[in-house]
């Protein structure tokens, strides 16, 4: 068997082409275009890519960005000071502090700060918080993206043994969220995973987002199962590499997502919704205390 490759760079430009739409037409019915912020601070070369792919997508799609690239050493004031500018920003319907933060800097007080109506992220407590009881606001971008991808396979969610490697508060545990909203039955495996092995070999939906180069190698996989690598990984000889061993796993899954060109692409087109639909909410002046009706129903 020869996995069939999951586009997600395809994907996630169509995703762009029909935003642009959406925003187009938001203008010429006398709207403003979304508007989105991203707060960066030090020289980090991974981040400074993502923030550029965001700014580049943004340009892409007719948004307004807007970077405040700072010194690492602003202080945590400094940046919440900031922060509640861009909360009361009307053009800004959309704030992300790019993480990993400086050591200094405490990430929990920076994503309380932001307004839970323009938490792009979705990792605000109130946003996490609604997600955990299936009425979602705000919700965040790769979960989205890894959900995206597998409904464009037609992933059969509510038959399906899922099983998520990773539980970090960005990728992990709202992965998991999302897939219990769409009624799988979710197995959440971490680094205190007896077996991990045995977890795989049961899997017919694998998420994997250990950020450990070649965690899962490709005769652990369950024949045709769907395959969603979350890690991207720089090698010593500069090459990216996934959390899984693509080469073994292609012969063995039904669907596989490459590294790069998989999730990643995902995650940026779904902060640029996540900036449409801020700004849509702000327009009707509802938060994601308020969500769409009918939002997450099962
Ligand atoms: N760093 C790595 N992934 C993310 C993300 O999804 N959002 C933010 N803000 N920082 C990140």
């Amino acid at each position: 068997m020869t996995a069939k490759i999951i586009d997600g760079k395809a994907i996630a430009a169509k995703i762009r082409l029909r935003l642009r739409d959406r925003v187009d037409q938001r203008v010429a019915d006398g709207s403003r275009r979304p508007g989105l912020a991203v707060v960066l601070l030090g020289e980090d070369p991974g981040s400074k890519i993502y923030v550029r792919n965001k700014i580049n997508a943004c340009a892409e799609a007719g948004f307004e960005s807007r970077v405040h690239h700072l010194d690492s050493t602003t202080t945590q004031g400094d940046l919440l000071a900031l922060i509640d500018e861009l909360n009361k920003d009307d053009v800004i319907d959309g704030i992300l502090v790019q993480l990993p933060l400086p050591e200094h800097i405490d990430d929990n007080v920076i994503i309380e700060a932001i307004s839970p109506a323009k938490d792009v992220d979705g990792f605000h407590p109130c946003n996490v918080g609604l997600l955990a009881q299936r009425r979602p606001g705000l919700r965040p971008c790769t979960a989205r993206g890894v959900m995206r991808l597998l409904d464009e396979v037609g992933a059969a969610y509510k038959h399906s043994k899922t099983v998520m490697i990773g539980a970090s508060n960005i990728v992990g545990r709202p992965t998991a969220l999302e897939l219990l909203i769409a009624g799988a039955t979710v197995t959440v495996c971490h680094r205190f995973t007896k077996d991990l092995r045995s977890e795989v070999e049961r899997a017919d939906i694998l998420i994997v987002a250990a950020g450990k180069p070649g965690l899962v190698p490709g005769d652990w996989i369950k024949p045709g199962a769907i395959v969603i690598d979350v890690g991207i990984n720089r090698l010593e000889d500069g090459k990216l590499v996934g959390d899984v061993q693509f080469d073994s796993a292609v012969g063995r899954a039904g669907h596989i997502t490459p590294v790069p060109g998989g999730v990643g692409p995902m995650t940026v087109a779904m902060l640029l919704e996540n900036t449409l639909l801020g700004a849509e909410m702000r327009d009707r002046k509802t938060g994601p205390h308020e969500p769409n009706p009918g939002a997450g129903k099962e």
